[in-house]
C-alpha cells in the first residue's frame, strides 16, 4: 500500500476560529505569507474581594459558547455584548450548528521550499469600525486599559503555533488575575510564551517577567505585543523582557550580538530571584515536553530558593489508530513527566505536584471548556529545606 503523506500540518487555535469580527484586524502578510492580525481581547470588569482576590461582575460576562461553543455573542468587543453584531455572525445555521468554512485546497502543482499557509479570512475588517476602534485609543494611540491588544497569525504550521493565541494562555491569565497578591512584585519566567499574552497579564502585577520562546520572528512579534500593551504594566511597575530560551539547548544565550540574548545580570537575576515559572499550552509533542521538563529540572535544582510552577494544559482528545479509541497522548505524556518529577529522589530538589480547581473567575472571553486544566508544581531545593530545619529552634 502506498504510504500516506500528510503535507499540511496546519493548525488553527479555537480562540481565532469562532471569533472573527472587526476586532480582529488583518494588518499585513508576514514573510512566509501568513496574514498577521491585530486583535483586541477585552478584560472584564475587575474588582477585588476582601482577600484581595480578583472577581468579576456577573452581568459583564457572557459565555462565548458555553459547552456547545455555539453562542452568537461577539466575544471580543462590546458590540456583541450589546447584541449589536449578532445578526452578522454567519457561522451558525438555523439549528445552531456551526458551519465551518473549509480552507481552499492548495494547488498540488505549486511546489515551494515551504508550504504557504492560506487561511480563510473569515471576515474582512470594516474601515468604519477600525476608525471607531482607533477613536477609543487615548492621545498617545494606546488602547483602553481593559483591552489587551495582540498581534498574531491564524492557522499556522505546527512549527509556528506560538504565533497564535491558545485557550491555555487565557486560562492561565485568568488564574493570574484571580490571584494578583500571589504574584505581586515577583520575578517570573514564562516558558513557551508565544505571542506574550500571559506574560503581559503577569506584568500587570509582577515586577519582572522573562517572557521566553524560540524563533526570531516569533520573539519579534512578542516584543511588539509587549510594546503595544506597555501602558498596562507601567502602573504596577512591571516589565516584560522577551528572551530566547530553547528547551532543547542546555545554556542560555548570552551572546551580546544576538537579539533576545540574556545579559549576565539577567541570568543572575533569573537564578537568584525567580519565584514563579509559568507555561501555557506547551505540551503537544513528546520530545519537546521532555525538553521542557529537563529545562525545568535544571533551573529549579540550581535555585537556592523554592519556586512554584504553573502549567495550563488543554486535554485535546483525538481518535488514534494505535489505540482505536479517542485518547490524548500529549496529555498522557505530560502526566508521566509530572509523576517522574514527583518521584525524583536525586538529593537536590523535592517536587510536589497538584492539580488546582479550575473554577476560578474568568476575566477574558474564551470558551472555558472542561478539558482545560491547571497544574501546580512546587520545587524546593533540599539545601533550602535543610537550612530551614537547621535554623528552627529545637523543641524541648
Ligand atoms: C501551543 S504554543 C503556546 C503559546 C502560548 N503559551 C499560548 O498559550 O498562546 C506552544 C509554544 O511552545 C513554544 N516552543 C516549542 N518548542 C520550543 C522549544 N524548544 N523551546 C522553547 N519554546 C518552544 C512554541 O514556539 C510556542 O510558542
Amino acid at each position: 500500500m502506498e504510504q500516506i503523506i500528510f503535507r499540511h500540518d496546519t493548525v488553527l487555535s479555537e480562540v481565532h476560529m469562532l471569533f472573527a469580527n472587526p476586532h480582529h484586524r488583518m494588518t499585513r502578510l508576514n514573510h512566509v505569507g501568513q496574514p498577521v492580525f491585530l486583535s483586541n481581547f477585552k478584560i472584564l470588569v475587575e474588582k477585588h474581594n476582601d482577600e484581595g482576590k480578583g472577581i468579576i461582575t456577573e452581568e459583564k460576562y457572557k459565555d462565548p459558547g458555553g459547552a456547545s461553543g455555539t453562542s452568537k455573542a461577539d466575544t471580543h468587543g462590546e458590540k456583541g455584548e450589546e447584541g449589536g453584531e449578532e445578526s452578522e455572525v454567519p457561522f451558525l445555521d438555523e439549528d445552531g450548528d456551526l458551519n465551518i468554512v473549509r480552507r481552499p485546497r492548495k494547488n498540488p502543482l505549486d511546489a515551494g521550499s515551504r508550504d504557504l499557509v492560506c487561511p480563510v479570512i473569515l471576515k474582512q475588517s470594516d474601515p468604519e469600525l477600525e476608525q471607531e476602534e482607533e477613536n477609543t485609543d487615548d492621545e498617545e494611540g494606546q488602547c483602553p486599559k481593559d483591552i489587551i491588544r495582540i498581534e498574531h497569525t491564524m492557522a499556522t504550521p505546527l512549527e509556528d503555533v506560538g504565533k497564535q493565541v491558545w485557550r491555555g494562555a487565557f486560562f492561565l491569565a485568568d488564574f493570574i488575575l484571580t490571584e494578583p497578591l500571589m504574584f505581586r512584585g515577583a520575578t517570573v519566567l514564562e516558558l513557551g510564551a508565544g505571542t506574550g499574552l500571559t506574560s503581559i497579564i503577569m506584568a500587570t502585577v509582577a515586577k519582572t517577567v522573562y517572557c521566553t520562546d524560540v524563533g526570531e520572528d516569533l520573539l519579534g512579534m512578542c516584543k511588539r505585543n509587549v510594546a503595544l500593551n506597555k501602558h498596562k504594566m507601567e502602573p504596577a511597575g512591571g516589565e516584560v523582557r522577551v528572551r530566547h530560551l530553547d528547551w532543547l539547548q542546555h545554556d542560555l544565550c548570552t551572546d551580546a550580538d544576538m537579539e533576545f540574548s540574556w545579559t549576565e545580570d539577567e541570568v543572575a537575576d533569573l537564578h537568584n530571584n525567580t519565584s514563579f515559572i509559568i507555561a501555557a499550552d506547551v505540551c503537544y509533542d513528546d520530545d519537546l515536553t521532555d525538553g521542557l521538563f529537563r529545562t525545568l529540572y535544571q533551573l529549579c535544582s540550581n535555585f537556592l530558593h523554592p519556586c512554584t510552577i504553573f502549567f495550563s494544559i488543554e486535554k485535546r482528545m483525538n481518535f488514534t489508530l494505535r489505540h482505536m479509541d479517542v485518547s490524548c497522548e500529549a496529555y498522557h505524556h505530560f502526566r508521566c513527566c509530572l509523576s517522574q518529577l514527583k518521584d525524583l529522589a536525586d538529593g537536590r530538589c523535592h517536587f510536589k505536584v497538584e492539580q488546582l480547581p479550575s473554577n476560578f473567575a474568568q476575566f477574558l472571553l474564551y470558551e472555558r471548556i472542561e478539558h482545560l486544566e491547571l497544574w501546580k508544581v512546587t520545587a524546593t531545593p533540599l539545601s533550602f529545606e535543610q537550612a530551614r530545619s537547621d535554623s528552627e529552634p529545637l523543641s524541648s
